[in-house]
């Protein structure tokens, strides 16, 4: 198959991002630019406003970084579901607005997706349950007959976003996971809810009563290292029977919790107790940039997909939405 080049451009949310890859995988550039507030809360508009405004350094940086120019490419990508309706459609204006200019062929793609299929890139794993624990997201997936089906998932908030509410109630600051991570160090376990309901997870009952408890002076030390463990077993609890379900023998860890040192240490524990493989993306790749964007785009184009130029944006297309035509 002859070599392509793909473009993809990351927009869905706080990131900005363009990517140029080959349909080896290797990674040609990857240039970001994030979108920050003091208060680390997200206005839509203006994360949009941002991607308008910068989308054109970022996209030529990344053709520079590459040492390539449109002539190169073959096929642009970019994210075009689930994120802010905002991001997304001034992400795909940018995205129509080159693949005409240049006359280039155009994917849209799911973010999530995204990240699953990469993290295949980025790591040996081949066949995995996926663990996907980011700010918003949080699901336990596999991929069965064509679809990546949800075998668990947060009913209420996001892993990260549980960190970082529990954190805001303790007034740790934004984000709070990494400083959760460092106090836990010198703390012991105090009680708090264990809520696995079937194989979904609910978190915010748990950051209540740590809150709570804070008030009661306990002290951080013992909280942060009684959410951590809590919140970590019911999740490696999850993942476990997810393995025994599907009999796979791979575990993925991807999102911006992976970074969590005592998360990679159980889920690790428990795959070596099964015999699994415990895989985790690097850090570098675990949150929100393009490579992923343009490696899913080569995936779809290579598999025969091709989008019109009046594709439009789904801000909530769900993972097990799409039908996995690659592979
Ligand atoms: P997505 O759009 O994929 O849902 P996101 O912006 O919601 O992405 P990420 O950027 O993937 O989320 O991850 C951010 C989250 O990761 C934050 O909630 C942050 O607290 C958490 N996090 C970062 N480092 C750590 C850490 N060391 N321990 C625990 N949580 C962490
Ligand atoms: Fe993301």
């Amino acid at each position: 198959m002859k070599e392509l080049i793909c473009l993809g451009i990351e927009g869905t949310a706080h990131t900005f991002g363009a990517s140029i890859i080959t349909s080896k995988g290797d990674i040609l550039s990857d240039v970001r630019d994030m979108y920050t507030t003091k208060k680390g809360g997200i206005i839509p508009q203006d994360a949009a406003k941002h991607h308008k405004e910068i989308s054109n350094s970022v996209i030529e940086k990344s053709l520079k970084e590459a040492n390539k120019n449109f002539d190169d490419i073959n096929l642009i990508s970019f994210s075009r579901a689930p994120g802010l309706a905002p991001c997304l459609l001034a992400t795909k204006d940018v995205a129509i607005r080159l693949a005409k200019e240049h006359k280039k062929d155009l994917i849209g793609v799911n973010h999530a997706i995204a990240h699953l299929t990469s993290g295949l890139l980025f790591t040996e794993a081949k066949d995995p349950i996926y663990i996907y624990v980011s700010g918003a997201n949080t699901q336990i997936l596999a991929l069965i007959d064509k679809r990546f089906r949800i075998l668990g998932e947060t009913l209420d908030i996001g892993l990260g976003n549980a960190l970082d509410k529990f954190g805001r109630g303790i007034e740790l600051g934004f984000p709070a996971g990494p400083k959760i991570e460092e106090l836990a160090k010198d703390g012991e376990y105090v009680e708090l809810p264990y809520t696995v309901k079937g194989m979904d997870l609910t978190f915010s009952g748990i950051v209540t009563e740590a809150t709570n408890k804070f008030r009661k002076d306990y002290k951080k030390e013992d909280l942060c290292f009684s959410v951590q463990e809590t919140l970590f077993s019911m999740l490696t609890e999850v993942v476990e029977r997810a393995l025994a379900f599907t009999e796979k023998k791979e575990a993925l860890l991807i999102g911006g919790v992976a970074a969590n040192k005592r998360l990679v240490e159980m889920l690790n524990i428990m795959c070596k107790e099964r015999g699994a493989k415990f895989y985790n993306v690097p850090l570098r790749y675990s949150g929100d940039q393009a490579v992923m964007i343009a490696w899913q785009g080569i995936l779809e184009y290579n598999s025969g997909k091709k989008d019109s130029l009046n594709i439009d944006i789904d801000d909530s297309q769900r993972t097990d939405q799409v039908e996995v035509i690659w592979n």
